[in-house]
Order: C-alpha cells, then structure tokens, then sequence
C-alpha cells in the first residue's frame, strides 16, 4: 500500500479494481446510472448503424471492467477486442459474455494490458479497428497522449470509424472524489486506485492534437431533488453539479 489519507486508502490501481470487482456492479455508483444514459445516446445509434464498407465490425473497448458495456456492443453484434489492466474484472465480464457470444454468433478477444506502461505497445494491428470504447477509464491515465495516439494507431483511417469515451467530470475529482469503492460501511473507508485530474479542455486539445476530430461532447449530473431520489443515496450530494463527460470523436478530414 501507498498511502492514507482520511479515509482513503490508496493502492495500485489494478489492486484497487481487483479487489472491487466482487461489488462494482452492485454498489450502487451513480456514475455507472448516468453513463448507461450516454451511452444510449451516442454510442448505441453508431453501433446500430450497418456500415456497408465493412464485413464484420470491430470495436476496442479500452477499460472493459466488469463488462458493463461489452455486452451492450455484443448485442449489436460486432466482434470486440476488450482490454483492462485488472484480471479479476476482466473475469466477470468473461463470465457475463459468456453466453450471449453463441447467440450473437460474434467474438470477444480479451488482451490483460496496461495502458500506462511505456515499455509495452498494445498487440492491436495498426488501423484495424471502427471503432473504440471507453467508458470511465481515462481517469487512471497518466499520459492522455499516449493514450489518444494508441486509439489512433489502431483506428481504421475512415469517415466510418469512431471514438466514444466518457469519464467521471473533473468536478468531481476536485471535489476530493476519485474512482473507489466502500471497504468499511461504518467509517466509510474507501480504497482507491491512482487517478489523475485531466481537464476536459486538455482531454479534447490532446484528441485534436492526435488527428481526433470532436463531434459532440455532453455533461450530464444530479439535476435536481427527483433525479437525485431516482440515481440513489449517493446522489444527494452531487445535486446541480455536472458529474459526467463525454466525448465522440471521428477521425479528422485530411487524414483520411
Ligand atoms: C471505472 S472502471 C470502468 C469499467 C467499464 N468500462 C465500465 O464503464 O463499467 C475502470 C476500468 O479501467 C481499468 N483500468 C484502469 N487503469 C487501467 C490501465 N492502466 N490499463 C488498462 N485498464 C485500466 C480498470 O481495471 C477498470 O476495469
């Protein structure tokens, strides 16, 4: 262990998520509540959406945890690539997919990868993927850089390709909050991974920067005392204050 501070406790991130794997999908995270709900929005149409262009569609979810989202996307039937640091989250979406990969007669490829380590590239060929998916993830990002030319790098050069990435909004980070969960009801002791405060306009500018063009970019939060009563306990305190980004990129004109 790291560190202790109040009543946080701070470990590797991958000890963080491992240990939180037996209770993410049921601890009830506001958060998760809000990005089923931009997830619905933006990333489902582009993934009901039939490109002619392209036989079989391949999305990369960077960060696929419990496998919240994975099986949305399989449900569309593209085949998925999914990443994450933590073997233990990544376990429980294998088990979640389990199933559902017979009847949608697609794929999940499942690669055990730091996306923070310098010394190891991603085993993704080279603009090989439409699309990628990151749902909560950047947070634990150290180079926003590295990860922004990762998700290029492996993107097919197209008008067709897209990127959708959500993350809890740095407002809350600033508020002293940072991904976690409750080791001790009584206390309220929470053990956490290692998080980083990316602004939203740094997170956009390095996209840019990466040849990612930004399409369209929501906020969501806690709107008011029925939305809050309807999120849960835990959203009382968030109550008018944004909570939530996210981000649709495609690739930029000229380099395609
Ligand atoms: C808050 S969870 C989000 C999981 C899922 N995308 C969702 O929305 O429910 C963050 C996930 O990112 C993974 N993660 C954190 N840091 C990572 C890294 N450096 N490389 C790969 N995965 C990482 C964690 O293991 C965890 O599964």
């Amino acid at each position: 262990m790291m560190s202790t501070q109040n009543t946080k406790t701070i470990v590797s991130t991958v000890e963080c998520y491992d240990a939180w794997s037996n209770t993410y999908d049921s601890d009830g995270n506001i958060l998760q509540l809000l990005d089923n709900v931009a997830f619905e929005e933006i990333a489902q149409p582009l993934l009901n959406s039939i490109n002619q262009n392209s036989t079989k569609q391949i999305c990369c979810e960077l960060g696929c945890g419990t496998g919240r989202n994975t099986t949305k996307i399989l449900h569309t039937g593209w085949s998925i690539i999914a990443v994450d640091i933590s073997t233990c989250m990544m376990k429980k979406a294998q088990e979640r997919v389990k199933q559902l990969e017979e009847q949608h007669m697609s794929s999940v490829s499942w690669i055990i990868h730091d996306l923070n380590n310098d010394n190891n590239e991603l085993s993704i060929n080279d603009s090989s993927v439409d699309a990628v998916i990151s749902t909560l993830v950047i947070e634990h990002i150290k180079s926003i850089e590295r990860f922004f030319k990762t998700i290029y790098r492996i993107l097919k050069k197209n008008n067709y390709s897209w990127v959708f990435i959500t993350a809890m909004h740095p407002n809350m980070y600033q508020a002293g909050s940072q991904a976690g969960f409750t080791i001790d009801k009584t206390t309220g002791d929470k053990l956490c991974g290692i998080s980083f405060d990316h602004s939203i306009e740094h997170i956009i500018e390095t996209a840019t920067k990466t040849c990612l063009k930004l399409i369209k970019y929501t906020e969501k939060g806690v709107e008011n005392e029925e939305h809050a009563t309807n999120l849960g306990i835990r959203a009382k305190k968030w109550m008018g204050i944004n909570i939530h980004a996210s981000f649709l990129f495609k690739i930029q004109n000229n380099e395609i």
